[in-house]
């Protein structure tokens, strides 16, 4: 066999290119950039200029909801292994991916309502409402609505695939069973609130809010970097987090009404009536009912 000399160029290889180099991962080989790039396919006849936007701006949702629910996950363990500060920073890392999410929409309403109509009716009965991976987001994090595994029509995979996402606990839960390990009589958590049915979404519980209070008092009192400090950043994060994602509704129903004014979704629902009622999903009651108490210690604006 011949082998060629050390930095002969090979066919079509480069003059001075190394040998061992040939072999060497590449940039698109590592990525998939190929197989990526092969995946939008537009399906309109004749092709419409704006369906190209519209699906890589779907795909592109899809990784950060992939990524968004890896770094939740991790939120949880960490929450477990009670290392509340490391947790609190990957949730900061949720926030800007959730960032991200909330920027794209303008992208989105660069199209126009009259081009979107024209090729509308190739999604057919295709719509967000079927996303697997928004719903398992949404049941994690303590939106837990059942009804939502009928939306997948006859795909059986992704309805089991969702189902066990449906009873998982959330970082909310994980966060207080965190909080009542390092209790050591301060907090007060009661015991069942560490055993309620996490199939259910989260309910105001007072006595939670009166261990939030603690918590934020301390804050309160003490400098940053004080004991507590990591478990109260950890409350604030949750609550942005869940602050963000009503951002991201409420900004997804605007862009709605202004694709399609009141009409129906592809999805079945009645549209913009249907998603403006999900602005008043609430992930974590006790977190916003604490700043009714917290809210005695000073006065703002018109107070
Ligand atoms: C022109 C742009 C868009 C329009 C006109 C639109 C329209 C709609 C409508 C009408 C619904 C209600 C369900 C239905 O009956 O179909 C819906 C739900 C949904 N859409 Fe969009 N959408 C757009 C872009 C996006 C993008 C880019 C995403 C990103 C993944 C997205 C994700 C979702 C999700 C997750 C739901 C379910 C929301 C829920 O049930 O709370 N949509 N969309």
């Amino acid at each position: 066999m011949n082998h060629p000399s050390p930095g002969a160029p090979g066919p079509g290889q480069p003059q001075g290119m190394p040998p061992e180099r040939q072999t060497r991962l590449t940039y698109g080989g590592y990525l998939k950039v190929p197989e990526l790039l092969a995946l939008q396919q537009t399906r309109h006849q004749p092709p419409h200029h704006d369906e190209t936007l519209f699906i890589i701006a779907h795909q592109v949702y899809e990784l950060w909801f992939k990524q968004a629910l890896h770094e939740l996950h991790r939120v949880c363990d960490l929450l477990d292994r009670d290392e509340p500060l490391r947790a609190a920073q990957l949730l900061e890392r949720i926030h800007k991916i959730q960032h991200l999410l909330i920027e794209q929409i303008p992208l989105l309403e660069t199209m126009f309502s009259s081009e979107f109509a024209k090729f509308r009716s190739s999604l057919s009965t295709a719509s967000g409402f079927q996303s697997v991976q928004f719903r398992k987001l949404e049941f994690l994090v303590g939106a837990k609505n059942p009804r939502m595994l009928e939306l997948v029509g006859d795909d059986d995979a992704a309805r089991r695939e969702m189902a066990t996402y449906l009873d998982r606990p959330t970082p909310y839960d994980h966060f207080i069973r965190h909080l009542a390990r390092e209790d050591h009589n301060v907090f007060g958590i009661p015991a069942d609130a560490l055993s309620r049915d996490t199939t259910r979404p989260h309910e105001l519980d007072e006595r939670l809010v009166n261990a939030l209070e603690v918590l934020y008092r301390k804050q309160d009192e003490h400098a940053v970097n004080e004991r507590y400090y990591p478990q109260f950043l950890m409350a604030e994060r949750l609550l942005e987090f869940e602050e963000k994602l009503l951002i991201w509704r409420f900004h997804h129903v605007k862009m709605v009404e202004r694709m399609i004014g009141g009409g129906v979704g592809t999805g079945g629902s009645s549209g913009a009536k249907y998603l403006a009622a999900t602005l008043n999903i609430r992930l974590y009651p006790d977190l916003w009912a604490v700043r009714d108490r917290l809210g005695g210690l000073g006065r703002g604006y018109g107070g």
